[in-house]
């Protein structure tokens, strides 16, 4: 349908990087650009994308390609679909693009009828009935004329069917026209759903039109403020948040994204120059709105209308954010304020500084609920400890559940032991119930192999550095001077390692060593070896060789490994002992579900909260080395 010379042109003039940045925040990274990837939730990047060969590579999930490949995956488009929108964006025009014909796809007619209809709207704020009705109201509310061009802001007139027949005459199809959501048929009669209302379109992501909320001009008891377009084949509400569009370079920029309630609460946040804003649309954030919002920023900012009914409810949600670990925080408005109403009491600078400095995270958000408001009630204050832990326990992050839980042991002077049990509790109810969803064999195997293969690769760094550096002062104070081995020896005596040539490596030079005798690799050179020959000198040669695969999956940095040899013999071995706690940790969970076992939950659950401390302090003492 599009030919061929024209596709020769889309792809001439896009940058890969500017069509991805609309979706992913890019950071550069030498020559390329990294980001974490859109196609899974993940804590380190892993997503690439290369100008020079204007390819995209996504390390996690595998897939790759050039930029419609990236849209078919991101946004699922269709090929078609991916070419118009490129062609858009680049200004290459495609005939009839934007022509109804039986040939496109039913979204895509979808797409041009909801386009038109938004312009019908927005043709109808010049009319008499619009200038009178909605234009006055907009005035009213203080919108300005910018802010009705940004967001295409339109009226819906008083008529019974006008958009109806105005889409007709202009040849759609009246099934179409219902499956867009802008009909209501009934009793075999077709009429407009939006009539006499302030028309706020709602925006994909690539700035089309998907569907409507419409607010009621004239206050009318019988009929309800907002009608919104029902789910359709394009707008499927808990994917969609309305202003992101128009907010995602702003949010990008800032590295953070506020959170409000409805429509006009973003346009008047974005009128006075807070550009970073979306809203829910008056519901409890969802999965979807979640993972699409993470793709600009981790960071959000919630804010609550000074009415404090539905706080406690939307709290709750707050989890979700929490669970796909992002970073939320709360600012309360003044009492009887929503963001549309104190943006008109405050310039940009005013609003800013106000949210800046009422800006609480979410669990000291509640640990402070709790003391002004439940402080003296023991039942409820006791369900708001629960609450606090099981919203502590939901986030992934263990170094940053650590910290909560002393924050809020401190806050609410409560035994910091007794919350880290009961958020233990939530957590093994978690793991099991999760590793029950997995159980079908093949994907526990692949699980078990995936961890041990972990396991082994820190071994094998921890012997490396022992065949390696195992001849050299370790650490030279004054005369007195410590050997690597010595070092390393004490370090590792409660790692029970499991691959067999290691320990039988560890043993030799142990036994050497208890003889006085530090040997090196030319030691393993006699027939007495030959089985771990092989796999020393490998260990001896590959110092600088890892492979990329295992620098970006683990993080590991050996270039100036001999410069820093007590540095990344510690590390080495720390990450290699958290490994195993972790492993230890889930070794121990399973003990939970194995009935003929008779260790009791109670036992299990102590075993659980000592591992959990070491694997806490251990992950502390690697600090940012490694990704937890
Ligand atoms: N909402 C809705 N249907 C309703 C009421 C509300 O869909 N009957 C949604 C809308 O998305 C609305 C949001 O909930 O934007 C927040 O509701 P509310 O605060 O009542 O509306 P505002 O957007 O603040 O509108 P206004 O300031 O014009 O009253
Ligand atoms: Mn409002």
């Amino acid at each position: 349908m599009i030919n061929e010379n024209t596709i020769q042109e889309i792809k001439e003039r896009l940058d890969i990087v500017e069509v991805i940045g609309d979706f992913v925040s890019l950071k550069k990274s030498g020559s390329s650009y990294k980001a974490l990837s859109p196609f899974t939730s993940e804590k380190t990047p892993s997503f690439f994308v290369s100008p020079s060969k204007q390819i995209f590579k996504c390390f996690s999930t595998g897939k790759g390609g050039d930029a419609i490949e990236f849209l078919k995956e991101v946004e699922s488009m269709s090929y078609v679909e991916s070419l118009k929108y490129l062609a858009e964006k680049y200004g290459v025009e495609i005939e009839d693009s934007d022509d109804y014909s039986p040939q496109n796809t039913e979204k895509e007619s979808l797409l041009i009828i909801l386009s038109r209809a938004n312009e019908f709207f927005m043709n109808n704020l010049k009319t008499e009935s619009g200038q009178n009705f909605a234009m006055t109201y907009l005035q009213h509310r203080g919108v300005n004329a910018d802010m009705i061009k940004k967001f295409n802001i339109g009226y819906s007139n008083e008529d019974w069917d006008s958009l109806l027949k105005h889409l007709i005459k202009n040849g759609f199809d009246e099934t179409l026209i219902e499956k867009a959501g802008l009909i209501i048929v009934k009793d075999n009669k077709k009429y407009d759903r939006f009539r006499n209302r302030l028309m706020f379109p709602i925006h994909n992501i690539t700035g089309k039109v998907i569907a409507f909320g419409a607010r009621q001009i004239k206050e009318e008891k019988k009929q309800p403020k907002y009608i919104n377009s029902p789910e359709t084949l394009l707008y499927i509400k808990s994917d969609i948040l309305y202003g992101l569009y128009q907010s995602k370079n702003e949010i990008r920029k800032e590295d953070k994204c506020y959170l409000v309630e409805g429509y006009t609460d973003v346009i008047s946040l974005y009128q006075i120059g807070i550009n970073n804003v979306v809203s829910s649309s008056g519901t409890s954030l969802t999965t979807g709105q979640i993972k699409l919002l993470s793709r600009y920023t981790k960071n959000i900012t919630i804010l609550f209308d000074g009415d404090e009914a539905g706080l406690n409810a939307s709290l709750r949600g707050m989890d979700l954010i929490l669970e796909n670990d992002l970073n939320v925080k709360i600012v309360s408005l003044p009492k009887n304020e929503d963001p549309d109403s104190l943006s008109k009491k405050m310039n940009e600078s005013e609003f800013k500084n106000y949210l800046n400095s009422n800006e609480t995270d979410l669990i000291n958000y509640k640990v402070k609920l709790l003391n002004e408001n439940y402080k003296d009630d023991p039942i409820k204050k006791s369900d708001m400890i629960f609450d606090i832990v099981k919203s502590i326990s939901k986030i992934p992050n263990s170094i940053k559940r650590s910290v909560f839980i002393k924050e809020t042991s401190n806050s609410l002077n409560i035994n910091e032991n007794s919350l880290i049990t009961e958020m233990n509790k939530l957590l093994i109810n978690k793991n099991t119930s999760r590793s029950q969803d997995l159980s079908t064999p093949q994907k526990s195997k692949s699980d078990k192999i995936k961890i041990n293969n972990v396991i082994n690769h820190h071994e094998r760094e921890c012997v490396r550095m022992l065949v390696n550096y195992g001849t050299k002062d370790f650490e030279v104070m004054g005369l007195d001077r410590r050997s690597f081995i010595e070092y390393f020896l004490r370090e590792i005596e409660d790692v029970d390692f499991t691959n067999e040539s290691y320990i039988q490596i560890i043993k030799t030079f142990k036994e050497e060593f208890n003889r006085d005798n530090i040997i090196d690799i030319n030691y393993f050179f006699s027939e007495e070896y030959d089985s771990i020959k092989n796999e020393v000198i490998d260990l001896s040669t590959s110092k600088y060789e890892i492979s990329n695969k295992w620098k970006d999956k683990f993080n590991i940095h050996v270039s100036e490994e001999s410069d820093s040899l007590k540095k990344t013999t510690y590390n080495n071995i720390l990450r290699l002992k958290f490994r195993l706690v972790k492993k230890m940790i889930n070794d121990n969970l399973k003990n939970l579900n194995n009935e003929s076992n008779n260790i009791n939950e109670e036992e299990i659950i102590k075993i659980h909260n000592k591992l959990k401390s070491t694997e806490i302090e251990i992950a502390k003492q690697l600090g940012n080395v490694t990704s937890i």
